[in-house]
């Protein structure tokens, strides 16, 4: 028989086809898997630093604060050790789950109405800017927490990279350049910050290095001293005198009173999975369950991720939801959250009867409504997650609140504090930064947490993590971690394609959808608006990191693109 034979310029045309072909189809794409270790974190010189201690034969815990040391230094518009956050870390010994909050307190002298004037008026930019704006710092005792109850490696040792990082410098990369640019003016309004982030009187550019020697000798004091190196002597004295200078109200007291708690994780089931977020102060885990769970029922078959009948449902769940969240969660120390009604099937059942396929609610019929206000975002808050090969797994998202927080670096200290006093409820009904709204449950009060969204999340299936993700964003971390769970387990994303896939956020109020700029086409549009949503198109958002483990502890990871965070494993 004749053989046929290709040409050597056909075989390299076809070869070429093949390799297109296969770039373009999902469910082939290559994805690294890593048996040892894995770590997603918004920054490259991050994930290095974490993935050298899990190489050094630290777990995962070891590795996150590790992490969250060195983004404090090399990621300053939101790695701090000047705010708080929240980790849910999976214990591979005891194969349970645990939540820490480690979330800022109101200063014990902080009151409901400080924020308003003697009208009752809300005075601007009180709850961001400066000292005032700062709620009791928690990421140190936080991580000092979580690696007493599980660390294996040396306090002082986990430190080490971030304190040389910070004495030596590091050169700016584009993405900090340009963060750096667009808040030159705010970043220039305290001499403080102005020393840090400065030279010759214009902000760091390209090129330059960024020396942050007091931040350095403040890590030095907190990997010799621990707690003390940061809640008493040298450090409460700096943070004390930053208050006295510039007005704000945190005291030694309030310092040397800050405790993290471990917390029940929020837990309920998404199909055949098991889901756990992080329980109130932060609202994230219950409206993701409550978003999940309205829209579990639904089949799916016919959807795609960009379906606009899906994405009309996704949405109204996320309206009924965040209805929700205004009303009934705060603080669970000062006010009772209602997390297992929430949860409860016949109440979800009931959310879920009010939505209409063809057509929107109206946010103002299904809880009272304001008209909105502009909103000031900013990308501030940042999440990692990191398994070790023992199986261990932390997913930690920790904040200053906006783009370098307050602004105000601590005199002589070199950190920047966080502005997360605007989370709370500063005067009822008034939309704080991220356009959301709050009542009693969230209003200020000595000591209390303020309620948050961050979603930091551990998806198991059956006895073993499968996922863990998490994000920044302000009230869009909820929409982002719920979509990326629907997207990897409902819609069969790789992982690349789920940090890609464009995204779209509602709040309930402003009764708005959300779509990131450039996502979605004219007809997905169109359709959206014909069932009666208003659509604005926003900037790209979120900064999704997440990692997976599969069966035999393959595991592997994705960062988002919009950002320039890297995902690294051994
Ligand atoms: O705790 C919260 O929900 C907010 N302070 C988080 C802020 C945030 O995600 C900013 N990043 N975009």
């Amino acid at each position: 028989m004749k053989r046929f034979v290709l040409s050597r310029r056909w075989r390299i045309l076809l070869s070429i086809v093949a390799v297109l072909q296969f770039a373009a189809c999902d469910s082939v794409t290559v994805e690294k898997y890593h048996y040892n270790g894995i770590i997603a974190t918004a920054s490259p010189i991050a994930t290095d630093i974490g993935l050298n201690i899990l190489r050094d034969g630290g777990n995962a815990v070891d590795a996150a604060v590790a992490v969250g040391c060195a983004l404090a230094v090399c990621y300053p518009e939101a790695g701090n050790i000047g705010g708080g956050g929240f980790a849910l870390i999976y214990d591979a010994d005891l194969g349970n789950i645990t939540a820490l909050d480690f979330r800022e307190t109101a200063p014990a002298s902080a009151s409901r109405k400080m924020y308003l004037d003697s009208r009752g008026e809300v005075i601007a930019s009180s709850s961001l800017l400066g000292a005032g704006a700062a709620g009791v710092p928690g990421t140190v005792a936080g991580l000092f927490e979580m690696w007493k109850k599980y660390g294996s490696m040396d306090w002082y040792r986990l430190l080490e990279p971030a304190i040389k990082l910070a004495d030596t410098g590091f050169i700016l990369d584009a993405y900090l350049t340009n963060k750096f640019a667009e808040y030159a003016k705010d970043l220039s309004i305290f001499p403080e910050t102005k020393k840090v982030f400065f030279k010759n009187g214009a902000v760091l550019g390209q090129g330059d290095r960024l020396v942050q020697t007091d931040l350095a000798m403040t890590l030095e004091r907190i990997g010799l001293d621990g707690l003390d190196g940061f809640y008493s002597g040298t450090t409460a004295d700096m943070i004390v005198q930053s208050m006295q200078n510039n007005g704000g109200l945190i005291s030694y007291e309030d310092l040397a009173g800050y405790r993290p708690l471990w917390r029940e994780p929020v837990h309920f089931t998404f199909d055949s999975l098991d889901v756990y977020s992080m329980p109130p102060p932060s609202s994230g885990g219950v409206i993701l369950g409550e978003i999940l769970k309205i829209l579990e029922p639904f089949n799916f078959i016919k959807y795609t991720p960009s379906h606009p009948e899906y994405m009309h449902i996704f949405a109204e769940a996320c309206r009924l939801a965040y209805a929700d969240r205004a009303v009934h969660l705060g603080d669970p120390d000062f006010t009772v959250n209602p997390v297992l009604e929430l949860l409860d099937p016949q109440y979800l059942e009931s959310r879920r009867a009010l939505i209409n396929l063809q057509s929107t609610a109206n946010s103002s019929e299904i809880g009272s409504g304001l008209p909105e206000k502009s909103v000031v975002e900013s990308e501030s808050t940042t999440h990692f997650c990191i398994a070790d090969k023992s199986g261990n797994v932390v997913s930690l998202t920790y904040t200053i609140n906006a783009s370098f927080g307050s602004k105000l670096v601590v005199d002589s200290a070199g950190f920047l504090l966080n502005n997360e006093m605007d989370d709370f409820s500063i005067k009822p009904g008034v939309p704080n930064m991220y356009g959301l709204i709050g009542g009693k449950a969230n209003e200020i009060e000595p000591g209390k947490r303020m309620l948050s969204s961050m979603s930091p999340t551990i998806v198991m299936n059956g006895d073993r993590p499968l996922l863990a993700l998490g994000a920044p964003g302000g009230s869009k971390i909820i929409t982002t971690v719920a979509q990326a769970i629907i997207n990897f387990t409902r819609f069969g994303m790789n992982l690349q394609k789920v940090v890609e896939h464009p995204r779209f956020h509602h709040q309930w109020l402003p009764d708005t959808l959300y779509l990131e700029v450039g996502g979605f086409d004219i007809n997905i549009k169109q359709d959206l608006i014909s069932r009666g949503h208003l659509i604005k198109e926003r900037e790209p958002y979120s900064d999704l990191q997440i990692i997976y483990i599969g069966s035999n502890r393959l595991m592997m990871g994705a960062s988002d693109p919009r950002k320039d965070g890297k995902t690294a494993g051994y």
